[in-house]
């Protein structure tokens, strides 16, 4: 073990992961099993998009390079999408286009660079996907928004907007993301849909009381740990956290706000946990340690099971807008109790909102939007 493991291993946030994480990812499976059989939600394949007779309906994958994200664009190619493969690196992106046709010849897939870290980078890739609908001859639509990309980042890193990198990638960037394509989601001619990819790693944000959660702009620029930070630890786990209780408070407000007026339906997918790159910065024993002590467990799942849940909420019928969907084979079950504050998720949209429109601003006066 060396030296940087050897640190880890002895922080708070490290024992923090190691147990509350398999707590909490328990906790999980005990609602799975008191549910019992009730009526699983059955999937459906998408209907025609825009475009009319013989024209796939389009989605959008983010994180589409690696793991879930990539194991998702494959198999909804398979299920008649024509899907948007969306990430940072074209090389990685290209690579995993190849993969995927190599398997399917007849899929039909769309590669974009969008770092989700990066204000300018969505809207660049705003305009990139809205010139390619529009030169492909369809309606401006889009069918689904699958918002899979995310980090587990060992140290606080400061974006080129300003905010903590994990913050800005697992929850800012998508809810930015998600404004902007809402138009293109209302536009589609069949009943459309947003699905978001949290953990039930949500579970283990505590506040007393229970709506003490900071959710204020300056806990979301990440200004509190550039502060711990400087005392030299990042709270990797309780950020990492944090970003995913967001992520699960933004998706029921988003469908409170959408699925009433709309045609658009918003779900959550957790897939448990699953042998993927998301502990690439950790050093490599600690996460070899940590996936055979899943594994031994019998809860890790590789990437083929554990997409199942991210298929689950994408072919659901409508009607389950709303639900959280968990570990595959169309399950859902019941979030953390502050997941469901609404006064919380306002408070939390409000605050967005005003970063979004900074950024914005931000944008216009460097000629960014
Ligand atoms: N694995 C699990 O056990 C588990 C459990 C619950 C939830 N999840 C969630 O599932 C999602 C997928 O994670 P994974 O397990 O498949 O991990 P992964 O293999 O590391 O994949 C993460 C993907 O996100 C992309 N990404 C990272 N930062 C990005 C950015 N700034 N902009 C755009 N794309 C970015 C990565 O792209 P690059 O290739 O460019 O780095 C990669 O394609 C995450 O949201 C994660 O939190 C995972």
């Amino acid at each position: 073990m060396d030296r940087a493991a050897l640190r880890m291993v002895c922080s708070p946030q490290f024992w923090r992961m190691a147990i509350l994480w398999t707590l909490s990812l328990l906790h999980s499976y005990l609602l799975v099993f008191l549910r019992g059989r009730t009526a699983i939600p059955r999937r459906r394949r998408p209907r025609t998009g825009a475009g009319g007779e013989g024209r796939r309906p389009i989605c959008v994958v983010t994180g589409a390079t690696s793991g879930l994200g990539k194991a998702a664009a494959a198999a909804l190619a398979r299920e008649g999408y024509h899907v948007v493969l969306a990430g940072r690196c074209m090389q990685l992106l290209s690579e995993a286009v190849e993969k995927i046709q190599r398997q399917q010849s007849d899929a039909y897939l769309e590669a974009f660079q969008l770092d989700l870290s990066s204000y300018r980078s969505i809207k660049k890739f705003e305009s990139s996907l809205k010139q390619w609908i529009l030169e492909t001859n369809s309606e401006p639509a889009i069918q689904l928004l699958v918002n899979n990309a995310g980090i587990l980042a060992k140290s606080h890193r400061i974006t080129e907007d300003g905010l903590d990198e994990m913050i800005q990638t697992n929850y800012i960037g998508p809810f930015i993301l998600t404004n902007i394509l809402v138009p293109l989601l209302k536009n589609s001619p069949v009943p459309s849909r947003v699905v978001n990819l949290t953990s039930f790693t949500h579970r283990c944000v505590f506040t007393y009381p229970v709506s003490g959660i900071d959710v204020s702009e300056g806990a979301l620029r990440g200004m509190k740990l550039g502060q711990c930070s400087a005392g030299k630890s990042y709270h990797l786990a309780s950020s990492y956290e944090y970003t995913k209780l967001c992520l699960l408070l933004f998706s029921y407000e988003l469908h409170q706000q959408l699925h009433i007026s709309s045609a658009v339906s918003v779900m959550a997918a957790d897939p448990g946990a699953v042998e993927t790159n998301i502990m690439r910065e950790l050093p490599p024993c600690l996460s070899w340690f940590a996936f055979s002590v899943l594994r031994f467990l019998n809860l890790l799942q590789q990437t083929d099971s554990g997409v199942g849940a991210v298929l689950d909420a994408a072919l659901a019928p409508a009607e389950a807008s709303g639900e959280y969907f968990f570990g595959g084979k169309g399950r859902t079950i019941r979030s953390s109790r502050l997941s469901y504050d609404t006064e919380v998720a306002k408070k939390l949209w409000a605050e967005s909102s005003a970063l979004f429109k900074e950024l914005q601003l931000r944008g216009r006066d460097l000629g960014t939007n």
